[in-house]
């Protein structure tokens, strides 16, 4: 068994979307963590799903090759994707890895009167695995895919042109009576003070959710010591990538 000791943690997204994953983690986690960003690729959610699936594997395969030994899936196009099938192509067990979804599922805790709009990209929307699991909590799903949302983060477009694209969200939101918005794509948080203030100003009331909050609680489980040694590499050095590595770094 693994838990308890000593191990590099390792966290992968499309790009900097992990690290609002990274982000909760880090609260409850003293464990060094390798963050691998594959900002030359990203952003993944438009793409098809068997380029995804190899994306996937090469990064495991990476990060394997860095020494790492639990991993953590923080992209949510990627977790709707990963089977039991993948994981054994990676020689990867069952418990020592844990992604977007299956934190998602393992803790969820919305009351079952939730009305709940769900957000994500469109590998992500598509895949239904997040709409398979919230009907069985709650009779009301409504879905919503920001197309260039999560691209336009990574080329760190400013707040005027983000309202534009957020301003819509929160309207539907409002129009459906929805209570709950999911952040279905690890980017978004990111932004988290737009979709506030757009908030704000609409009239939107009701209350985000954020997933990585239920991956740092499985993370947790772990119980992985450290020293709280943090490791970042990304296929392509991009502004945004590194105001968030510096900040993470108190650079
Ligand atoms: N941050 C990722 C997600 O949670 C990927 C977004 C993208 O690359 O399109 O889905």
């Amino acid at each position: 068994m693994i838990n308890g000791e000593s191990s590099l943690i390792g966290i992968f997204d499309s790009g900097i979307g992990g690290f609002s994953v990274l982000k909760e983690i880090k609260k409850t986690s003293n464990a060094d963590i390798f963050y691998f960003g594959d900002c030359a690729r990203a952003p993944y959610g438009n793409r098809d799903i068997e380029e995804i699936a190899l994306f996937i594997k090469e990064i495991i395969l990476y990060l394997k090759s860095k020494g790492v030994i639990h991993f953590v899936s923080a992209c949510n196009s990627m977790s709707v994707l990963m089977t039991n099938k993948l994981l054994q192509e990676c020689n990867i067990e069952d418990f020592l890895y844990v992604d977007m979804i299956r934190a998602f599922k393992k803790y969820y805790d919305l009351p079952s009167s939730a009305k709940v709009l769900l957000i994500g990209t469109q590998a992500t929307i598509h895949s239904n695995v997040y709409q398979n699991f919230l009907k069985e909590k709650t009779d009301t799903i409504f879905e919503y895919i920001p197309a260039t949302l999560a691209g336009d983060i990574e080329l760190n477009i400013g707040e005027e042109k983000l309202k534009e694209i957020i301003i819509p969200i929160i309207s539907e939101a409002k129009n459906k009576g929805a209570s709950h918005i999911v952040y279905g794509c690890t980017h978004y948080p990111l932004v988290h003070n737009v979709f506030q203030k757009c908030a704000d100003e609409i009239g939107w009331f009701g209350i985000f959710i954020d997933p990585a909050i239920y991956v740092a609680q499985a993370v947790s489980e772990w119980d992985i010591p450290g020293n709280n040694i943090l490791t970042f590499e990304t296929s392509k050095e991009t502004k945004a990538f590194k105001r968030e590595r510096d900040s993470l770094l108190n650079v």
